[in-house]
């Protein structure tokens, strides 16, 4: 069957999509982005029903053109109290440091089934997950909402699984890409493809079953744009590239490691969060490190580090924050999000043209 056009289907004038950062993304960010004709996303795997209420409130006060909400498919976890006790001792010399208290938190993660109502009657025009695999039923109170539904994948197997539940998109996350992995099956060592294998072999798997391929990891330009193509996508999802943008909401500290880092600056570790996630490498991955195996699963080592994490912030210390980003990182060009994009859409313009010369 031929895959429907994403970008047709969506309205999208540029098959741009701005990826969805939890904790980094603003309604400001995604209106810019939607409304200049990509497709502005809100990272509310983090927000609370309430807070993804207020946060597409402000978004659709900006603009009435189409975005997406992405979660994170999680359950709660039950940690045992002597796991958690001993990551809280391996981080304590840290929050002495800081001279912070160390609580345990209120609740480990928001509530997923309160997140997943709250989207669907939200109704954006895309529903975007990571770290699971919703259930066909899932899919259908989506596609019952109105809403495109694209699921995550680091391996060819996982993008099928979401074709089988009914996906009709796969963003196709390269090693090279900032932020969390969203790996769901079997050990994160293996999932580790850099985006010039996976895209093709993704395009291959899911172009028979008639879903969408969305490219991402390390996109930074009109070049990378164009290569994803190449490969099999539709479109790409750009995450370090609108980090620096204005609208996003991240702390100086995190802007000025952006521009000053270069394509080797960053790593992989599942020390900070309990998931593997690509960042710059800071004192706080240095720290932390040696512990990468031993710290428990996600969410539970990212809520035992938020408070310190989030004291860096306000203190403008980049040695304790989480510097998330990708192997893209050398290119970011800070600047809005709409002059952003004039810049892709030129570069793209200008290698359409050499490609049909
Ligand atoms: C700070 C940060 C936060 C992110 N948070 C999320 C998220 O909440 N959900 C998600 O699906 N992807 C998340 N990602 C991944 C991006 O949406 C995007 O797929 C990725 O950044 C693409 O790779 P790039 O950074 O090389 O452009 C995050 C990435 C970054 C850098």
């Amino acid at each position: 069957m031929p895959t429907p056009s994403l970008c047709a289907t969506l309205g999208l004038r540029l098959p741009i999509v701005q990826g969805p950062m939890a904790g980094a993304d603003t309604p400001a960010l995604a209106a810019a982005v939607s409304a200049a004709g990509g497709l502005g996303m809100l990272g509310c795997g983090m927000r609370s029903p309430a807070a993804m209420a207020e946060a597409v409130a402000q978004l659709r006060q900006q603009t009435a053109r189409p975005f997406g909400i992405n979660l994170f498919v999680q359950e709660a976890p039950a940690p045992r109290s002597d796991e958690v006790a001993r990551a809280q001792a391996l981080l304590a010399p840290l929050y002495a440091e800081l001279g912070l208290p160390q609580a345990p938190p209120a609740r480990w993660c928001e509530d997923f089934a309160a997140q997943f109502d709250a989207l669907i009657a939200l109704r954006p025009a895309v529903a975007s997950f990571t770290f699971g695999l919703l259930s066909a039923a899932q899919v259908q109170r989506l596609h019952a909402a109105g809403c495109t539904v694209v699921g995550t994948a680091t391996t060819v197997a996982e993008a099928l699984a979401w074709a089988d539940v009914g996906a009709d998109a796969v963003c196709a996350s390269g090693l090279e890409a900032g932020g969390h992995r969203g790996t769901f099956l079997g050990d994160w060592r293996d999932a580790l493809v850099g985006s010039m294998a996976l895209l093709p072999a993704c395009a291959d798997a899911l172009a028979p079953r008639g879903v969408a391929l969305i490219a991402a990891g390390g996109i930074m330009d009109g070049r990378g744009i164009r290569a994803a193509q190449a490969l099999g996508a539709q479109a790409v999802q750009m995450g370090t590239a609108f980090l620096a943008c204005d609208e996003a909401g991240i702390p100086a500290a995190w802007r000025a490691a952006l521009a000053r880092a270069s394509a080797t600056d960053t790593r992989l570790t599942r020390a900070i969060s309990g998931r593997p996630a690509r960042g710059i490498v800071n004192a706080l991955v240095e720290r932390l490190q040696p512990h990468e195996a031993e710290v428990p699963a996600y969410p539970v080592q990212n809520a035992l580090t938020a408070a310190l994490r989030r004291a860096a912030a306000a203190s403008g210390r980049g040695d304790y924050l989480s510097l998330w980003a990708g192997q893209g990182v050398a290119a970011v060009r800070p600047m809005p999000a709409a002059a952003l994009l004039r810049c892709l859409e030129a570069e793209l313009g200008g290698s359409q043209m050499l490609s049909n010369e």
